[in-house]
């Protein structure tokens, strides 16, 4: 597939899927998207919390060219911990199973009816992607981290949700990516962190990741702050034209 059906594709994609329930913006669907498109032949991708399938569309639809690459979404569908009222205890098996059959991809996900931390007891495969989006509660994103992180290859690339937004994935992204040095080349798209897993024992690159993790991490900061300080700005405008002086 050439560059511009490539992003034919992924223009049809935005505009078909904003109906489909869940969190996850145009931008960062299309980030999942072209970060599938790059995992190689024979290649794995694993998605924990697939909800409605949202996500699972994007990473999909960026693999489906690629025949040999397995993507796993895995997923209980039975609601989630963190949740109030009717997302605790809701069956979205199958809006999810429907959702993917009308994107034809079937045949590309592979999906594992299982809680994150039982679907890591047998899966033995290297991961090339790997995409955080399940419970948000900080022991859980802490427990995916530890769980799924042995199984991604060197050189792969670990995603992490609403990092930006959510406490649970914050502390741990801070405590375990940008703190450490097993990773290099951190970048946020809209609410997903995501970094290059560097397994690299030499005590040099160890220190220059440290490095320039620690200035991922500041430059995140700002960025988050200013975005927020924006909003207050652009929400105060709309009250301001809402209740013009007399
Ligand atoms: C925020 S939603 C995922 C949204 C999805 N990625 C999307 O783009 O629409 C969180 C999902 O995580 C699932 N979940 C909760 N706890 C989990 C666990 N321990 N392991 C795997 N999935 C889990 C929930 O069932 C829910 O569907």
């Amino acid at each position: 597939m050439n560059y511009i059906s490539q992003n034919n594709h992924l223009k049809k994609l935005l505009i078909s899927t904003p109906s489909i329930p869940g969190w996850l913006s145009p931008k960062e669907g299309s980030f999942l998207y072209k970060k599938a498109r790059k995992v190689p032949g024979n290649g794995v991708v694993v998605e924990i919390g697939s909800y409605c399938g949202k996500s699972t569309i994007f990473l999909g639809s960026g693999l489906r060219r690629n025949k040999l690459a397995r993507f796993y979404a895995i997923d209980p569908h039975i609601g989630s911990p963190e949740k109030e009222g009717e997302y605790r205890n809701i069956n979205t098996f199958p809006q999810f199973q429907d959702n993917i059959r009308k994107f034809g991809l079937e045949e590309k996900v592979i999906a594992i009816k299982k809680t994150s931390e039982e679907a890591s007891e047998n899966f033995l495969e290297k991961i090339d992607l790997l995409f955080i989006d399940g419970s948000h509660l900080e022991e859980d994103v802490k427990k995916d981290l530890k769980n799924w992180l042995p199984k991604v290859k060197k050189g792969g690339i670990v995603s992490v949700h609403d990092v930006t937004s959510l406490p649970g994935p914050w502390q741990i992204a801070k405590k375990n990516i940008f703190f450490s040095p097993s990773f290099k080349k951190i970048g946020l798209v809209g609410s997903i962190l995501f970094a290059t897993f560097d397994q690299s024992k030499s005590l040099t690159i160890k220190l220059k990741n440290r490095f320039l993790n620690f200035f991922s991490y500041l430059f995140v900061i700002c960025y988050v702050r200013m975005r927020k300080m924006k909003k207050t700005i652009s929400n105060f405008q709309t009250i301001s034209k809402q209740f013009p002086r007399l």
